[in-house]
């Protein structure tokens, strides 16, 4: 996968596990109260979003000083017009692996509906379907009028699969709602506030109002069920969480993170060899290839803080971080302003 933007459809194998609640009580309140906002908060993508407003893939979709590789000497380089250009697809690119995402968060949501033991939470669990389904649909539709659906990148389908295959529903939601949609809820907040596109600020409104009711529910769901999960249940949770940190981290800071940029670089007119012999000379000349805005604080107040929390980080598993070089980041203020508001401030 990956390279290959003629690919209209592929498969996987996952094991599913269908449970079903005869008791039809709702149990726990935190959980029934996310699905009450979910149901007061249900929107439609094609009559609350004003589509007619244009999108000027001049403007500015995404901010360019938020994006670490375009500070190389390389790119300012470039013509005003070269940049613009750029700037567009870069941004479809991105959005392109957003909407990956959704469509896998889609998914999950779906498998999570059969999977989970409790009936407040396939309520849940379907209310969040729905929400992804209009997500694939808002961002499908706004990157059709930007430029083009770009193809998911390797590391993005690796992990997408290792969710979607992963036996246990714990394990999805730590992979989707905690890491994914942590990543994604940090990204939106940090995207509507610096876009210069009118059309993305209004349909981001609506997706991060959602997203943070995902990562609430997800949370709050994972921490309580693990703290009565048998031990050896448990340990394959935390197993699959430190195989997804590690993975999740390559990705996101790595030169993983990379992969696919040789797309953009083909459709503007810059040979990919070119951009990587400029990228080598410049870091060797001291140019710092930052984290991307958004993803460091994703990972120190919402991924790590609720991992630690669900009692994921066992001492067991704890050798395995330390080795990786995973800072700890437990500071949970920001993941229960979350939970206990079911939106962000
Ligand atoms: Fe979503
Ligand atoms: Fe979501």
């Amino acid at each position: 996968m990956g390279e290959t933007s003629a690919v209209k459809q592929s498969s996987m194998t996952s094991p599913l596990e269908v449970l079903w609640d005869w008791g039809y009580e709702i149990e726990q309140d935190k959980l029934d109260k996310l699905y009450e906002k979910a149901k007061r908060d249900q929107w439609n993508a094609s009559v609350d979003i004003d589509w007619s407003v244009g999108v000027d893939p001049g403007g500015k979709i995404l901010d360019e000083s938020r994006m670490a590789f375009l500070q190389l000497d390389f790119f300012k380089k470039l013509s005003a017009s070269q940049r613009e250009d750029l700037n567009a697809h870069y941004s479809a690119y991105i959005l392109s692996q957003i909407l990956h995402g959704e469509q896998g968060a889609l998914m999950v949501a779906g498998q999570l509906v059969s999977e989970v033991p409790d009936y407040e939470a396939k309520l849940y669990s379907a209310s969040q379907a729905m929400d992804e389904a209009r997500h694939v649909e808002v961002f499908g539709k706004y990157i059709r009028k930007l430029d083009k659906i770009y193809p998911v990148t390797e590391p993005l389908y690796e992990i997408l699969q290792e969710i979607l295959e992963a036996e246990k529903w714990q394990a999805k939601t730590v992979g989707m709602q905690v890491m994914i949609e942590g990543l994604a809820l940090a990204s939106f907040i940090n995207v509507r506030a610096s876009t210069g596109c009118s059309l993305l600020r209004q349909l981001l409104e609506y997706v991060t109002k959602d997203e943070a009711r995902h990562v609430a529910f997800g949370n709050l769901y994972l921490t309580e069920s693990i703290s009565q999960m048998h031990p050896d249940d448990r340990a394959e949770i935390e197993d699959f969480t430190l195989m997804m940190t590690r993975k999740f981290l390559a990705w996101r800071r790595g030169p993983d993170g990379m992969k696919g940029f040789e797309w953009v670089l083909e459709d503007v007119g810059i040979d990919p060899a070119d951009f990587v012999a400029a990228l080598h000379v410049e870091l060797s000349n001291g140019f710092k290839m930052d984290a991307t805005p958004g993803s460091v604080h994703s990972f120190r107040g919402l991924i790590m803080p609720g991992i630690i929390r669900a009692g994921l980080v066992s001492d067991r598993v704890r050798p395995g971080y330390e080795e990786a070089k995973i800072k700890l980041f437990s500071d949970v203020t920001l993941l229960e302003e979350l939970e206990a508001s079911g939106q962000v401030a």
